[in-house]
């Protein structure tokens, strides 16, 4: 039999699922070779913040979501760590402002501000496999030592990142290479 816990967690993850959903079929489609907001999975993502917050139990944690939609992500993750999102179109950073959800209107492929964060997590943004390229190795050079990373669906593969180190579901930004 299913127990409470995990009972409250389905009422929880359903229920954002729904809120997404609402927002889905209207806006879906990005231009420019950009995905449009296509949700990652609520449970996956939990799992990810739990990972995230068992990595560094303690500090400030700021965490960014890189292409955050209409901030569903950022919602979530504002109950454990200091969130926010950015976001290029500016449809779903208003929907998400009206949801309360910090969230700036940004080019990802341009910002600057990644070095400010200590989680930083994308779900692939972008459709074009050069471009979201060029994103991630922005995104890698861009972060400071110490930081993590959670490439979902990357066009790179992390791995292969001399300094990038696997603890869980992320990457974390070594001081020097791994050997
Ligand atoms: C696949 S959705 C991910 C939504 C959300 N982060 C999640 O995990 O559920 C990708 C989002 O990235 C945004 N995006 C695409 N290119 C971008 C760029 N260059 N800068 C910022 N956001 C971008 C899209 O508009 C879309 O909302």
């Amino acid at each position: 039999m299913i127990g409470i816990s995990d009972l409250k967690l389905t009422v929880m993850k359903n229920a954002f699922h729904a809120l997404e959903r609402h927002y889905l079929p209207k806006h879906t489609d990005g231009v420019d070779g950009r995905y449009g907001f296509v949700p990652y999975k609520i449970d996956d993502f939990i799992e990810l913040l739990a990972e995230a917050w068992l990595l560094q139990p303690s500090g400030e944690r700021k965490f960014l979501d890189v292409g955050a939609g209409i901030g569903t992500k950022v919602l979530l993750a504002d109950v454990l760590f200091n969130s926010n999102g950015i976001e290029i179109d500016p449809f779903y950073v208003d929907m998400a402002h009206r949801l309360g959800v910090k969230v700036d209107e940004q080019n990802a492929l341009e910002y600057q501000g990644y070095s400010d964060y200590d989680f930083i997590y994308f779900f692939v943004p972008i459709k074009d496999h050069e471009l979201e390229q060029k994103l991630e190795y922005h995104i890698h050079s861009s972060m400071r030592p110490g930081s993590y990373v959670a490439p979902i669906s990357a066009a790179l593969n992390w791995d292969d990142f001399e300094d990038m180190e696997k603890q869980k579901g992320w990457y974390k930004k070594c001081q020097r290479n791994k050997s």
